[in-house]
C-alpha cells in the first residue's frame, strides 16, 4: 500500500495524482486536521508529527511513504529516511526537477508555508540541481487555513494572495513553484493574480506520482507490495464538514474521511 501523509487536505491533490496514474494500487491517506496547519510551528514539532504520522501509515499496511507536505518534507525527511526502512518520497524534489525544466529565463518564485521557505529547502535544491538560477522565496503563511476553511473563491482569499503575490511580480519570473500541496486548489486565482504574462506553475502533485511509478516499475518486490484492490481509505485526526467538502472537490467523488 502507498502511505501519504499531509497536515490535512492539501496533500489530497498529491493522492489524485497517484490515483489516476497508479490506479490498480491501493492508498492510504492521513491528513492530520487536528493538528493543521504545520508551516506555523516549530520544525522540531513537525518532525514529531511526521515521524508519528509515518508510524500511523506503516502500522495500516502501508509499504511506500509520500510526504505530501512542503512543510513536512522540507524539515523532516532526512530523519524519516533515517528512521524508516521503506522508500520515502518527497514533493520538494520533483517541483524543482519541473521547475528547471520549465524555466527559460532561469527566474523562478517559490510560495510556501513559513516553515518551507524558513527552510530555505527550495533555493538549496535550485543550488544542487541548476547552479546559476534566480530564486524568489514568498512566505504565504494565511493561505492554508483558507484553503482548509473551504474559501477557494472568496474575495479575501483574492485580496491575501494578492499582497503576497505582489513582490514576486515585480521579479520578472517566468515560473512559480507552488510548495504547498494546498495551493493547487488556488491555481487559477494564482494565474489569475501573476498577470496576463507567460508563467508557468508548477504543481508537483503528478509529478511525485510519476516518480513513485518510474520506481514501482524498476522494483518489483516494492510493486507487489503497493499492488492491491482499489480500496483506498482516507483517514484523517478529525472530521470537518469543511475538509469533507474540499476532499469531494479534489476527487469529484465523496470521500469517506475515516477518523482516528
Ligand atoms: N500542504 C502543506 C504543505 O505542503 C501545508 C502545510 C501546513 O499545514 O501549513 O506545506
Amino acid at each position: 500500500m502507498i502511505g501519504i501523509f499531509d497536515s490535512g487536505v492539501g496533500g489530497m491533490t498529491v493522492a489524485r495524482a497517484v490515483e489516476q496514474l497508479l490506479p490498480r494500487h491501493q492508498i492510504l491517506y492521513f491528513g492530520d486536521l487536528a493538528r493543521t496547519p504545520y508551516g506555523s510551528k516549530s520544525p522540531e514539532t513537525i518532525i514529531e508529527y511526521s515521524i508519528e504520522n509515518t508510524e500511523f501509515l506503516l502500522s495500516q499496511g502501508a509499504r511506500v511513504i509520500i510526504v505530501a507536505c512542503n512543510s513536512a518534507a522540507s524539515v523532516a525527511s532526512d530523519t524519516l529516511r533515517r528512521h524508516f526502512n521503506v522508500p520515502i518520497f518527497e514533493v520538494i524534489t520533483p517541483a524543482v526537477q519541473e521547475a528547471i525544466a520549465a524555466t527559460s529565463s532561469g527566474r523562478i518564485g517559490v510560495i510556501g508555508t513559513r516553515a518551507t521557505i524558513r527552510s530555505n529547502i527550495y533555493e538549496r535544491t535550485f543550488a544542487a540541481m541548476s547552479p546559476g538560477l534566480r530564486i524568489f522565496s514568498q512566505a504565504c503563511p494565511l493561505i492554508v487555513p483558507l484553503v482548509e476553511e473551504g474559501w477557494l473563491d472568496k474575495q479575501e482569499t483574492k485580496m491575501i494572495l494578492r499582497r503576497y503575490l505582489h513582490p514576486l511580480r515585480q521579479k520578472q519570473i517566468d515560473t512559480l513553484v507552488l510548495g504547498c500541496t494546498h495551493y493547487p486548489l488556488l491555481a487559477a486565482m494564482i494565474r489569475q493574480r501573476m498577470g496576463k504574462g507567460r508563467i508557468t506553475l508548477v504543481d508537483s502533485s503528478t509529478a511525485v506520482a510519476e516518480n513513485l511509478k518510474a520506481f514501482l516499475q524498476t522494483t518489483p518486490e516494492i510493486l507487489s507490495l503497493v499492488n492491491g484492490p482499489d480500496l483506498n481509505r482516507y483517514y484523517v485526526s478529525d472530521v470537518t464538514t469543511a475538509a469533507t467538502a474540499i476532499a469531494r472537490k479534489i476527487f469529484g467523488r465523496r470521500i469517506d474521511l475515516i477518523k482516528v
